[in-house]
């Protein structure tokens, strides 16, 4: 595997997706190649970005319908564009755990807090509530348990007087947008050279 067949699945946003892009189009040193972003809602804003951007887009519907039929026909987009390793960026759908094993080592998140600390959502609100002095964003493989998976790269932040959830999440987003590209390429390259690693 030389640079890594790599699919980005999002739900929204799609900030995190559009970091992964701009750093593989910066120039051709970048160790993954994105060939397909795939989207479980028709309206992920990040899906036309990444059509401007000449990436292939997919939508793999999961609203009502059972995680093992959504699951075969995403696997099946992902095997129709050949993709090695997948980038899980703002993608909202619990993944069931024979999904999650094919992928082991090959499947990553961006979790917007220093795991193990404030796992599943609303976690920057959670962090104020709790009275943390820092806060962060955490690069992780998925395992079958939610947001459990062994840490990658961590980036904090400090937690500010005044902060809301609101600027705090935007404090983070800045270190998630440079933490992931960043973690991808360390695990791509790892990939490339020794597929069994991970
Ligand atoms: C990010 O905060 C990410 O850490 C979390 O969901 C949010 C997605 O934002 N998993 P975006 O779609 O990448 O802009």
């Amino acid at each position: 595997m030389s640079r890594p067949r790599t699919a980005i699945l999002i739900s929204g946003r799609g900030s995190n997706m559009m970091a992964l892009l701009a750093a593989a189009a910066a120039g051709p040193a970048y160790p993954a190649d994105f060939v397909l972003v795939a989207s479980n809602r028709a309206d992920a804003a990040g899906l036309a970005h990444a059509a401007a951007q000449g990436i292939p887009t997919a939508i793999v519907e999961s609203r009502g319908r059972s995680r093992e039929a959504f699951e075969a026909e995403l696997q099946e987009a992902l095997a129709a564009h050949r993709v090695e390793l997948i980038a899980l960026a703002g993608f909202m759908r619990v993944l069931t755990a024979p999904f999650v094993s094919r992928w082991q080592g090959r499947m990553v998140n961006i979790h917007p807090s220093l795991l193990p600390d404030f796992k599943g959502l609303d976690t920057h609100a959670r962090a104020l509530a709790a009275g943390v002095a820092e806060h962060g964003c955490t690069v992780h493989l998925v395992s079958p348990g939610v947001d459990e998976g062994p840490i990658l790269a961590q980036a904090a932040v400090p937690v500010l007087p005044g902060d809301t959830a609101q600027s705090l999440a935007a404090r983070v987003l800045v270190e998630e947008h440079r933490l992931y590209p960043a973690a991808l390429a360390r695990l791509a390259t790892t990939l490339a050279r020794d597929p069994g690693a991970a």
